[in-house]
C-alpha cells in the first residue's frame, strides 16, 4: 500500500465489477486441493453411494476432473495395498474419509485415520495399506492428473517429503 496514493472509490465498490475478484470456479493451490478434498470429504452424498469394495482387484473411481486436476475415490478392503510407488509428476493430497490407512515411506510409518490429509509432491515414494480390521475409503487429488504411478521394488528409495 503506498500512503501517498490518495486514490479512494466514490459510492458503491459493488457496482465496480473490474475490481471485484470472480471467486474462483476451480482450485489451484496446495491449500485449494486439500480444501477441496475436505469439502467433498464431508459431503457424503457425492461419493458414499459410488464406492464398492472387490476383494480380488483394488477398486477406484474417478470422481471428478477440472483444469490441471482430477479427483479419485479408492476403497481398500482389510490387506489391500498399493504396492510402493509415487506419481510421476504429480502432487497431490490423499485424504482418509472412512476407515484408516497406514502409509509406509522411507521415514517410517504413520496411521491415517478418516479425516487425516498428507499432501505430497512429484517424486514422493509411498506405500499405502489397510491394515486395519475394517474396510477404508479414500479421496486423492492429483495435479496435475495422475498419468503415470511407477512402482518401486526397493525399500530404499530417495524421495523428498512433504507433509501437511
Ligand atoms: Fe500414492
Amino acid at each position: 500500500m503506498n500512503s501517498d496514493n490518495d486514490l479512494q472509490i466514490a459510492g458503491d465498490i459493488l457496482e465496480v465489477p473490474h475490481l471485484l475478484q470472480p471467486p474462483r470456479e476451480h482450485p489451484a493451490t496446495v491449500a485449494e486441493f486439500a480444501g477441496l478434498a475436505r469439502s467433498i470429504a464431508a459431503d457424503r452424498d457425492q461419493w458414499a453411494h459410488l464406492v464398492r469394495f472387490d476383494a480380488t482387484t483394488r477398486w477406484y473411481h474417478r470422481l471428478r476432473t477440472g483444469p490441471g486436476y482430477e479427483v479419485w475415490l479408492l476403497s481398500w478392503l482389510p490387506g489391500q495395498g498399493s504396492g510402493r510407488h509415487d506419481h510421476g509428476p504429480s502432487s497431490g493430497v490423499l485424504t482418509v474419509v472412512e476407515g484408516t490407512l497406514t502409509e509406509h515411506t522411507v521415514r517410517g510409518t504413520r496411521a491415517l485415520g478418516a479425516g487425516a490429509q498428507r499432501v505430497f509432491a512429484p517424486g514422493y515414494v509411498h506405500e499405502v495399506v489397510n491394515d486395519a480390521l475394517e474396510p477404508a475409503v479414500s479421496l486423492h487429488v492429483y495435479h496435475p492428473g495422475l498419468t503415470e504411478m511407477p512402482m518401486h521394488t526397493s525399500p530404499h528409495c530417495e524421495a523428498p517429503s512433504v507433509t501437511a
